[in-house]
């Protein structure tokens, strides 16, 4: 019998108040913090769905599409839109809120992809994901397409790393 999952199963949330130490020069939240925050709250998700340990297989683009500004909140909202045979598609959210205004604005979308990790270390099958709203059948549907972008992105990364090797420029 196959196992299933709705999408909403997966739903994960997290908040934080964004401070100076969190922020570059400009008084912006710093782009690494930012991808930490959504390899994080993706895993999460992912963990949810599998119900077991999971690894980041891969990031899409992630565009930062508005500076999230100190003294915002920042908060991030992730769910598994996809699933093949051991992998997942997590989509994540990324919003900031100015806490006197209220105002809110999405500043930046990714997906990622997670592999789940069975007792052996090898990858291991996930339940099929069931997409209930427009918004999860739209992201659903999307899916296979975005999968197959990522094969060929990860055989032309395969043959990049092949082709440069380890050799550092100043050995023989
Ligand atoms: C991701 C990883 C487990 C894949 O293992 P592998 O032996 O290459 O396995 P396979 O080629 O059989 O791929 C397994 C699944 O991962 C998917 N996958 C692998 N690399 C991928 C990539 N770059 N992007 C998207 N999916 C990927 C495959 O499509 C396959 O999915 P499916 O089973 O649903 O069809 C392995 O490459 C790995 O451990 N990478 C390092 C992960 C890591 O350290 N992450 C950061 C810290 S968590």
């Amino acid at each position: 019998m196959t196992i299933e999952r709705f999408v909403r199963e997966s739903r994960t949330f997290k908040a934080s108040h964004v401070l100076p130490p969190d922020t570059n020069n400009h008084n912006t939240l710093f782009g690494g913090r930012l991808m930490a925050h959504i390899d994080d709250v993706a895993a999460i998700s992912a963990m949810k769905h599998a119900r077991g340990p999971v690894v980041t297989a891969s990031t899409d683009s992630v565009d930062f599409l508005h500076p999230i500004r100190v003294d915002n909140e920042v908060s991030l909202e992730a769910f598994v839109t996809w699933t093949h045979q051991t992998s997942m598609e997590v989509f994540v959210k990324v919003v900031a809120e100015d806490l006197l205004s209220g105002k809110r604005t999405v500043c930046a979308t990714s997906f990622l992809t997670f592999v789940a990790i069975g007792p052996d270390g090898r990858p291991t099958p996930v339940p099929k994901v069931v997409a209930e709203t427009q918004e999860e059948i739209f992201l659903h549907d999307g899916a296979a397409e975005r999968a197959e972008a990522r094969q060929q992105r990860r055989k032309r990364s395969k043959h990049l790393a092949d082709l440069l090797g380890t050799r550092r420029p100043w050995e023989p």
